[in-house]
């Protein structure tokens, strides 16, 4: 998808383990824009741990949640959402992403194994209730992956150092600034 360049708002996905909270709120520091994690956002509105909702509710009623915590939050402006590693499987959610304007989407890449052992060595490991299912792990993972790659920008982050991967995306941003400045005429009108 070419990229839009005037760029208020930056969208971080990706599998689980791919970096996308500490990418995140370091990019947001970085520029100076408010910083905010889909998990979080529905573990504080719902008032319990998202492991709680999916033994609680199930995971259909975890999505349904998360395509609500992202439509509140999506229309920020200088702002850095990380979602969910699962959110773009729901087609509401997809959708609501692919018609915001004047957005970056972040693919933060990796092989499945390196964001598997990421996890592991995570402490909140034994909560996660995808990464518990490690059977279907490969499939969600090939599923979600065409919906991943439509992002505007894909850094493959195994061997990078998360300031590495918050660079490229801050030269990413300044290239599109540049290129607004170059096209006025399409200043502000986001191309896609
Ligand atoms: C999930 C990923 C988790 C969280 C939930 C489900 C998934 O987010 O939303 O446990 O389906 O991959 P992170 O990708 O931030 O770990």
């Amino acid at each position: 998808m070419p990229r839009p360049l005037t760029i208020r708002r930056i969208v971080l996905t990706g599998f689980m383990g791919a970096g996308k909270s500490t990418i995140g709120a370091l990019l947001a520091q970085s520029l100076g824009w408010e910083f905010i994690d889909s998990d979080a956002a529905i573990e504080s509105s719902a008032g319990r741990s998202i492991a709680q909702i999916f033994a609680e509710h199930g995971e259909t009623a975890f999505r349904a949640m998360e395509a609500d915590a992202i439509r509140n939050h999506a229309a920020g402006e200088h702002l850095v959402l990380a979602l969910g590693g699962g959110a773009i499987e729901n087609a509401v959610t997809r959708n609501m992403l692919g018609g915001l304007n004047e957005t970056m989407v972040v693919f933060l890449d990796a092989p499945l194994e390196v964001m598997v052992a990421r996890c592991l060595a995570q402490p909140g490991a034994a909560e996660r209730p995808v990464l518990a299912d490690r059977e279907r792990l490969l499939q969600r993972f090939s599923a979600r992956l065409p919906h991943y790659r439509r992002a505007h920008l894909t850094i493959a982050t195994a061997d990078l150092a998360p300031s590495t991967v918050v660079e490229r995306i801050l030269s990413a941003l300044s290239e599109a600034k540049t290129s607004a400045a170059a096209r006025p005429e399409e200043r502000g009108i986001p191309i896609r």
